[in-house]
């Protein structure tokens, strides 16, 4: 595999490498995503994205264990690791408790990223997936992201962000923040570029990750327009390649 670039993220957080590889697969935790993030670490990934919702904090934790004893990477700080708070515990001083369990489920004692996984609340409690929309609740933007700056204070996590969040909403959360959002991780694709967001986030310093590079084929959050666009399927023939081995930029 070659050189994957990265990006310096913030004054304290770590380079971001800008290929990762997710961890949402539905339905959520198949038996094989300790094995699956073992062999990308293998190949040379070295940026993992995973979720309390995802079930798969626990078998990315043993996949970075293994590695170590293998010998495969000497320290767990080699690699970058995403991990996103839920909408049940987006609620004023569950931040930390949800992370501590995070950091427990993966066996880490620090993540890098800690994002809020949508600009919504939910119930607290037990949640059923996909959603019901009689669980969502608004969500106070001002108490849940002071929790984050201080799971970020306290080292629990390197840097902190958020995921889904319009320009609109981004520059809400600007005007109450100390810490501003290091990321922003949205759907991105050849075929939902996101122009306004990117140009709004290069002005105000917010690395965008994307999610769903491929349209999230087989999933119930995404189809097969991605994979199936006439135009990307010319582009990747002319170039040799599949249209997932071609970098659009
Ligand atoms: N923050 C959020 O709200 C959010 C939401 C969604 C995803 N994410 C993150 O983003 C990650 C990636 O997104 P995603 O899984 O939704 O979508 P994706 O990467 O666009 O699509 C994944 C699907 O693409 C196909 N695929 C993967 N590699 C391929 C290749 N080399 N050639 C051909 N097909 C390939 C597979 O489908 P088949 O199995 O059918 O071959 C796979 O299930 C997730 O794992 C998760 O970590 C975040």
């Amino acid at each position: 595999m070659e050189i994957i670039p990265e990006k310096p993220l913030g004054s304290t957080g770590k380079a971001i490498p800008l290929v990762g590889m997710g961890t949402a697969v539905y339905p959520f935790a198949p038996s094989e995503t300790k094995d699956s993030v073992l062999h990308a670490i293998k190949i040379g990934y070295r940026h993992f994205d995973t979720a309390s919702v995802y079930n798969s904090e626990k078998p990315l934790g043993e996949a970075i264990k293994k590695a170590l004893e293998l010998g495969l990477i000497k320290s767990r700080d080699e690699l970058f690791v995403t991990s996103k708070l839920w909408g049940n515990n987006a609620h004023p001083h569950c931040v930390l408790p949800t992370l501590q369990q995070t950091l427990k489920n993966l066996e880490l004692e620090y993540l890098d990223l800690y994002l809020i996984h949508w600009p919504l609340s939910m119930k607290p409690g037990n949640f059923e997936f996909p959603v019901k929309k009689e669980d969502l609740l608004p969500m106070d933007y001002a108490s849940v992201w002071k929790d984050m700056e201080d799971c970020q204070k306290l080292g629990l996590t390197k840097a902190i962000g958020v995921s889904n969040f319009s320009s609109k909403k981004l520059d809400d959360l600007l005007r109450i923040a100390k810490i501003p959002p290091a990321v922003n991780q949205v759907e991105m694709n050849p075929l939902w570029q996101q122009k306004k967001l990117r140009e709004f986030s290069a002005e105000k310093g917010i690395h965008i990750t994307a999610y769903s590079p491929l349209g999230a084929r087989g999933t119930p959050w995404g189809g097969d327009r991605v994979m199936e666009c006439q135009v990307l399927k010319e582009i990747a023939q002319a170039r040799g390649k599949t249209i997932a081995q071609v970098k659009f930029s």
